[in-house]
């Protein structure tokens, strides 16, 4: 039987013999490809966010040949083009900021292009939301490629992880137990190779969603950047994309509700990141899944972590891979029935088909089910009246003895009031504190920047204290740990109760509970609120202002209002 030829998006450029063909096919041979690929191939768009501005994402030029060999292998045209590319280490005020914008330039790239299919080449922490939610709001065909971690990170024999190591070190300066030479040494060395961060942080944790998902390649969450099986996947990624587009295999039949609650699944078994909760909701608001902070919470109750990598455990993505990686952890955890294994993946293969008889090479690096590392691993969503619409906290990066605690606050306004208080040796603070930090949320920073991981006083590391309660409206980098509340909502900047806080308050944490109290009686938080009023933001034109006048909460994924949902790819007008 021969299948029915399916008119492709790109023949509406590419296919005719009008002006507005000659124009399209006339300006493309400028780059030498002769007639036959213009001949009703499908035509892959490479979305690549290398910069070199973005390290991580510096390797992906590289990476989009192996991809380009395998479209053209299937018989299809790849062509390769940048989108916006925000990376973690380097913009300020913080990579979210443009989040938002980035999957504006993907979604209008792929919309007004001759393209038919997408791979999406991704790495550091934002590129992988962004441009799901970008491709995700146009629901072509689309497979994700993770630009893999670094190797392991190594200073002087020891094991060091990308960002956990910096705020351990850190911690290590200011308490007195590290030289700053001995800190700036290690600089080198926690960065040896291309790739992403190499802790489970955000990068890490969104190519293993990717994976999770369905929507990337097997493999896709821990294979090295460097590691030649890194550039076999793209190539297969390659050549599977234009059989995807061949069947009219859109990113909306993959990525379906029970894809997402896997996706949750895994995550709490990987002890994944704080900012795939915000991630995973936006993408499934674009799409018009309805997901939210009570799935997170519902799907990763029972969920153990068993993943031992840093942050909240001993060991790094190299580590994971050669233990077997996420088909491991997703083999482990379809034992106990809490998996959708009938979830199709972009590999025309399901989950349940993909990870039934998968090895673990390595049983402390991913753990057996009855001796995790964290029993109850999942994110947990608080709840009460510091925090009505919800925070998170990470348990598997927690100390267990906090997360039930009752304790005064010690409030720091913003950013600026934190450092210049916290190290004040006159500064009102006990171990029994909790530490709030406000107004550094989505429109507070503006952007939700990573300081929710506020590091301790240094009076308070001196006498070997290594954790304290700490709540804000912020997030924290995948990479940290602690017993750190994060993502309060509504935030401070919008008036929300996280604002009227006051030192002394006393406050209630109680995660087996999903309860954040602030014990102050309603009667004066009313009073408080009507002496509130918002900060004021330096920008008040140009994006920022776009921004903050748009953004959603965090448990509405901080995307802006009038990007929810999607918008397709129908082809549009004639520029000519
Ligand atoms: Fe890019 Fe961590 S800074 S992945
Ligand atoms: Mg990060």
């Amino acid at each position: 039987m021969t299948k029915k030829q399916r008119v492709l998006r790109s023949s509406a450029w590419f296919g005719g013999a009008g002006k507005n063909a000659f124009m399209h096919r006339s300006w493309m041979k400028n780059q030498g490809i002769p007639d036959d690929l213009f001949d009703g191939k499908p035509v892959i768009g490479i979305c690549n966010t290398f910069s070199e501005l973005t390290p991580c994402n510096a390797h992906l030029r590289g990476l989009a040949e192996h991809v380009r060999r395998g479209v053209y292998e299937a018989g299809g045209l790849p062509l390769e083009f940048p989108v916006m590319s925000t990376g973690e280490s380097n913009m300020r005020p913080t990579a979210m900021l443009f989040r938002n914008l980035a999957s504006m330039d993907v979604e209008e790239s792929i919309r007004g292009n001759p393209i038919d299919g997408v791979i999406l080449l991704v790495g550091c922490d934002k590129t992988t939301p962004a441009l799901m939610m970008g491709a995700a709001s146009c629901d072509l065909p689309t497979i994700v490629v993770s630009g893999g971690p670094m190797l392991n990170g190594d200073f002087r024999g020891q094991k060091i992880g990308s960002g956990t190591h910096v705020w351990k070190f850190y911690e290590d300066v200011k308490a007195g137990r590290m030289s700053v030479e001995d800190f700036l040494s290690a600089e080198q060395g926690q960065s040896r190779s291309a790739g992403s961060c190499m802790t489970m942080g955000t990068a890490s944790t969104m190519a293993s969603m990717v994976e999770a998902l369905g929507i990337g390649m097997p493999d896709n969450a821990a294979i090295p950047a460097v590691d030649a099986r890194r550039g076999v996947l793209a190539q297969l990624a390659g050549r599977r994309i234009v059989q995807l587009v061949n069947e009219d295999v859109r990113m909306s039949q993959i990525l379906t509700k029970r894809a997402f609650e896997n996706a949750i699944r895994v995550n709490g078994a990987i002890g994944g990141s704080t900012n795939a909760v915000i991630h995973l909701i936006a993408v499934a608001q674009r799409l018009g899944v309805d997901l939210s902070l009570d799935d997170w919470d519902r799907l990763g109750r029972d969920i153990p972590t068993i993943v031992d990598l840093m942050p909240s455990g001993r060991f790094l993505m190299e580590d994971f891979y050669y233990a077997g990686g996420l088909k491991a952890v997703m083999r482990a955890i379809s034992t106990t029935g809490t998996l959708h294994l009938d979830a199709m993946t972009v590999t025309g293969k399901t989950i349940g088909e993909l990870v039934g008889d998968v090895t673990n090479y390595n049983e402390e690096v991913i753990r057996p089910l009855n001796n995790p590392l964290t029993p109850q691993g999942g994110i947990a969503v608080l709840r009460g009246n510091l925090a009505p619409n919800g925070a998170v906290i990470k348990p598997s990066a927690a100390t267990p003895k906090l997360m039930q605690h009752r304790g005064p606050a010690v409030v720091f306004e913003n950013i600026e009031h934190y450092h210049a208080r916290v190290d004040d040796p006159a500064l009102d603070i006990t171990a029994d504190s909790v530490m709030v930090l406000k107004n550094c949320g989505p429109r507070g920073y503006p952007g939700m920047a990573e300081v929710g991981n506020m590091p301790l006083p240094q009076k308070l590391l001196k006498q070997g204290v290594s954790d304290m309660v700490r709540i804000s409206d912020a997030r924290m980098s995948g990479t940290a740990y602690g017993t750190v509340v994060l993502h309060t909502a509504p935030e401070a900047a919008v008036g929300g109760p996280l604002a009227l806080v006051r030192d002394g308050d006393w406050i209630e944490l109680d995660v087996a509970g999903r309860r954040l109290e602030l014990e102050v009686s309603h009667q004066q938080l009313a009073d408080r609120h009507k002496a509130w009023s918002p900060p004021q933001h330096a920008m008040t034109s140009g994006y920022q202002q776009l921004y903050v006048d748009h953004v959603l909460q965090a448990d509405r994924g901080c995307d802006f209002d009038f990007l929810v949902g999607q918008r397709g790819a129908a082809i549009p007008r004639q520029s000519h």
